[in-house]
């Protein structure tokens, strides 16, 4: 059976002492279900994150990284700067780096390279905006997100990356795609990855879905069969929410 994972994308937010205070409150929550659970705080913080999660079953990811190995490229970080703080998954490719840091396919594919070359785990992130939703294109939108970053990779280092769908239009709006609009697009995901690959490889790729998820809605979306998980924003700042959600594999 694919993993279940619940992952929260912190943003930017939460300072240090906000940051420690929230694991703490993590820490006390209890999982009664099988999804591994995931937390990527600001970069600032990841250090302090990952100490203060030790002997926790949490992992910690961040929420970027650059595409060199290290050089000059001010205010930058390195994969090998993340895994030197015990930081083994990033996650690439969100909707607001690539509408506000203008982060294009090419560009996500380089970095999805480097990260895997340092044997991280990549949560890649793609999803349609409203307009290619409204003009019924969101398959192509989505199936070129997928094939302009992934498809040249090999087989094997596809066990390395998780795939996050999150249609923009419900990215922070309170809007979530129903759960039938996720399974759709779920199963059209699956289906491209296997007819690129084969089958066996497209089964065992965990792909979560992001857009306002919910404690309310989570149960529903996850109960859809390839929705493996959800990857969090909003409800991931507050742990009785995210644990909620995370139990709802439970
Ligand atoms: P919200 O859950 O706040 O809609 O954010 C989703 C998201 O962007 C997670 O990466």
């Amino acid at each position: 059976m694919r993993k279940h994972i619940v992952a929260g994308n912190w943003k930017m937010n939460k300072d240090l002492s906000e940051t420690k205070s929230l694991i703490a409150d993590l820490k006390s929550q209890e999982n009664k279900g099988d999804a591994e659970v995931i937390i990527a705080p600001t970069t600032i913080n990841l250090h302090a994150a990952v100490s203060a999660l030790e002997g926790s079953e949490i992992h910690c990811a961040a929420q970027n990284m650059h595409q060199q190995e290290s050089g000059a490229y001010t205010g930058e970080i390195s994969a090998a700067m993340l895994k030197a703080v015990g930081v083994n998954t990033v996650i690439l490719g969100h909707s607001e780096r690539r509408a506000y840091f203008h982060e294009d396919d090419a560009l996500l594919a380089a970095k999805v390279k480097t990260a895997l070359a340092h044997k991280m785990r990549v949560i890649f992130c793609f999803g349609e905006e409203l307009e290619d939703r409204k003009a019924g294109n969101h398959f192509s939108v989505v199936e070129a997100q997928l094939k302009n970053a992934l498809f040249e990779l090999e087989s094997d280092p596809w066990l390395q990356i998780v795939l996050a769908y999150e249609p923009v239009w419900a990215i922070g709006t309170g809007e979530t795609a129903s759960p039938e609009q996720a399974q759709e697009m779920h199963a059209f995901i699956r289906k491209t990855i296997a007819s690129r690959y084969n089958q066996d490889l497209a089964d065992q790729i965990t792909i979560l879905y992001g857009g306002s998820v919910k404690p309310a809605n989570a149960k529903e979306i996850f109960s859809k069969a390839d929705v493996d998980g959800g990857l969090i924003g909003g409800a991931s700042l507050n742990a009785n929410d995210f644990y909620a959600i995370v139990n709802a594999f439970a």
